[in-house]
């Protein structure tokens, strides 16, 4: 496998002191998609936080291109590309959607803008609409697609499917997954439609209180599904 991009080792993030993930190991390469999986309150959001730089670190280490995140200056990994879709998505409701593209990136680039929304041509009539305005599925468009004009090396995105129907779903996981192998983007992905993320997904891991149960190919992980619906509601070993 190629250097990984994005690494976590040994991972340890929570709130208030209190820890909600504990010794997560994760590693992904240019171009791959990793999708963490896991029922509610396992810590997926936390674990992206935390490799965001958004969150301190309460113990293990976590490195984007081989510079370790630093919680102080978060934006230090923001430039050295890493960009996180929040689940809340993180538009500005006033701004249009070309408005958005447009603050996405340090300089202007609109030959960028235009191959990002080639990629999602839903967007293309909508330049000038408030995103405000735009459909639950258009919104998660423009944030991802606002994500990809900084021509991101990791790209995470937070339950991009909430409150979205799974048709919308069903055509935004091959937008991310053609343009990571484009263009090398590590991906990370948090997504609650399992069958659908495994089947544009390299790898995956299954968080369940805090801890990963289960790891493996995304082609494995949905062949076993006794196996991956055991680790969603099985309680994780005591350490
Ligand atoms: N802002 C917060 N303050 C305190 N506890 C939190 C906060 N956010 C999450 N938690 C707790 O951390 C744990 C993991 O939550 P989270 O990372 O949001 O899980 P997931 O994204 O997998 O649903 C949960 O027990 C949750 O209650
Ligand atoms: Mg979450």
């Amino acid at each position: 496998m190629s250097e990984a991009v994005l690494v976590a080792d040994e991972l340890v993030a929570g709130h208030n002191g209190i820890p909600a993930v504990q010794g997560v190991d994760l590693a992904v390469a240019a171009g791959e998609v990793l999708t963490l999986l896991g029922p509610n309150g396992a810590g997926k959001t936390t674990t992206l936080l935390a490799l965001a730089g958004l969150l301190p670190l309460m113990g293990g280490r976590a490195a984007i291109l081989g510079a370790p995140v630093d919680h102080r200056r978060p934006y230090r990994t923001a430039r050295r590309g890493m960009r996180l879709v929040p689940d809340d998505r993180g538009l500005f409701a006033p701004l249009t959607v070309q408005e958005h593209l447009r603050l996405a990136a340090p300089t202007s680039d609109p030959a960028r803008e235009k191959a990002v929304l080639a990629r999602f041509p839903a967007l293309e009539g909508l330049r000038t609409r408030k995103a405000g305005l735009l459909s639950g599925g258009e919104q998660q468009m423009l944030a991802i697609a606002a994500a990809l004009v900084a021509r991101p090396k990791v790209l995470m995105v937070d339950e991009m499917s909430l409150g979205l129907a799974p048709m919308v779903v069903q055509e935004m996981l091959p937008a991310i997954r053609e343009m990571a192998r484009a263009e090398g983007i590590a991906v990370l992905l948090v997504e609650q439609h399992v069958e659908l993320a495994l089947a544009v997904s390299d790898r995956a891991l299954v968080l369940n209180q805090g801890r990963v149960v289960l790891s493996g190919a995304a082609e494995h992980l949905l062949t076993d599904r006794e196996k991956l619906t055991a680790a969603y509601f099985d309680s994780p070993e005591p350490h």
